[in-house]
C-alpha cells in the first residue's frame, strides 16, 4: 500500500508570526516544518525550532521543526507561508513597508521559483496586497498556487468585536470583511448575521459604525499597543486555516487575497474576496452582489491598493 508522506511546510521568515506559524503547524498536525530565515537570524530559528521540538513530547506531537538558513531545505515543500519582512512601527501605514519588504520579496520569491515551484503559496509580509502580486509576477506560480492572508484576519477581528459587543458566543458570529488589507478595507455588515439573524438587527448603527472602524484599524491598534512590531498570534492561526484547507483538501470558503480577472470590475490585481481553498489551491473565486454604497467603498479600497500596487517595480 502506498504511504501518505507527511507533508512539508516552508515558513520563511522565522520572527514573531513565523515562531507563532510553527507552533500551530505542529500543534494541528499538519507536517514537518522548515524554519527559514537570512543568516543573521540562524540562532533564533534554531532555537525556536529546538524549543518547539521540545515541547513535542508534552502532548506528543508528531511534527518536527527544523530551523534553517538554507533554502535547500525549503526544497520540495508543499506549503510555504511567507512572513519574511519588516513589521510596522508606531504611526506608520502597511504601505510605508513597500520599499524595504519589496526588496526582501524579490529575494523570496526567487527563491520559491528555483526551489519549491510546486508549492502552495501564501503570503503574509506587507504591504498585503502588493507583496502577493509581486510574489505571484516574480515565482511565475500559476494563479491558483498564490494567494494573500488579510481577509480571515480582518474578518476575526470583526468577529471578535461583534461577540463582544453582544457578550454572544463568536462561534456563532459569521461575517465577511472584502478588499485591500488597509484602512479601506470593506467590512459587510448586509452580510454579517449572529446565529442566522442579520446583524442590523442585533445592533444600532452607531454601534456597528464604531465596529467597522475599529476593524479597519486593528492592525493600527495593536502597532500602538506592542510599540515593536504588529501583531502576530492572529496573523498566524488566519494564515494555518488557509494551509489546512490546502493540505485536508477542506475547500473552505475563505476571504482572501485572490488575483481578480474580472470580478468587481478588476482585472490583474490580487485583491480580497471570498475563495475556495482545496486540493488544487485557490479552486474558485467568488464575487459577492454588492449593492451601490458597498461597490463604491470597494471602489475606493481598490483605487488604494492600485496606487501601491502600481508604484512596483520588478
Ligand atoms: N528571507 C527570509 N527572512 C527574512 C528576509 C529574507 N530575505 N529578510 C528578513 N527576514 C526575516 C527577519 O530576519 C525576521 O526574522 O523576516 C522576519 C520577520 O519577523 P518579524 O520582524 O518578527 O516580523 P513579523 O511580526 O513576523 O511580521 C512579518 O508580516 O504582518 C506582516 O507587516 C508584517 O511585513 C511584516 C511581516
Amino acid at each position: 500500500m502506498a504511504q501518505n508522506r507527511k507533508k512539508k511546510i516552508g515558513l520563511i521568515g522565522g520572527g514573531q508570526i513565523g515562531g507563532n506559524l510553527a507552533l500551530l503547524a505542529v500543534q494541528k498536525g499538519l507536517g514537518d516544518v522548515v524554519l527559514y530565515d537570512i543568516p543573521a537570524a540562524e540562532g533564533m530559528v534554531k532555537g525556536k525550532a529546538l524549543d518547539i521540538n521540545q515541547l513535542s513530547a508534552v502532548d506528543g506531537y508528531d511534527c518536527r521543526v527544523t530551523g534553517s538558513t538554507d533554502w535547500k531545505d525549503v526544497a520540495g515543500s508543499d506549503v510555504i507561508i511567507i512572513t519574511a519582512g519588516v513589521p510596522r512601527k508606531p504611526g506608520m501605514s502597511r504601505e510605508d513597508l513597500l520599499e524595504i519588504n519589496l526588496k526582501i520579496m524579490k529575494d523570496v520569491a526567487g527563491n520559491i521559483k528555483q526551489h519549491a515551484p510546486d508549492a502552495f503559496v501564501i503570503n503574509v509580509a506587507n504591504p498585503l496586497d502588493a507583496m502577493v502580486y509581486a510574489l505571484h509576477k516574480i515565482s511565475g506560480l500559476p494563479k491558483n498556487m498564490v494567494a494573500g492572508m488579510a481577509g480571515v484576519l480582518d474578518t476575526s477581528r470583526f468577529k471578535c468585536f461583534v461577540a463582544e459587543a453582544l457578550g454572544c458566543s463568536i462561534r456563532d458570529v459569521e461575517a465577511l470583511v472584502l478588499g485591500g488589507h488597509g484602512d479601506d478595507m470593506v467590512p459587510l455588515v448586509r452580510h454579517s448575521t449572529v446565529g442566522g439573524v442579520p446583524l442590523t438587527e442585533l445592533l444600532p448603527k452607531e454601534k456597528l459604525d464604531a465596529i467597522i472602524k475599529r476593524t479597519r484599524e486593528g492592525g493600527a491598534e495593536l502597532v500602538g499597543l506592542y510599540k515593536t512590531g504588529s501583531a502576530y498570534f492572529g496573523p498566524a492561526a488566519s494564515s494555518i486555516a488557509m494551509a489546512e484547507s490546502y493540505i485536508f483538501d477542506r475547500k473552505r470558503v475563505l476571504p482572501a487575497a485572490a488575483l481578480l480577472e474580472g470580478q468587481y470590475g478588476i482585472s490583474g490585481y490580487f485583491f480580497g474576496t471570498p475563495v475556495q481553498i482545496g486540493a488544487g489551491g485557490v479552486e474558485k473565486v467568488i464575487t459577492v452582489d454588492l449593492n451601490a454604497a458597498e461597490k463604491a467603498e470597494l471602489e475606493k479600497s481598490f483605487q488604494s491598493v492600485k496606487k501601491t500596487v502600481d508604484s512596483v517595480t520588478l
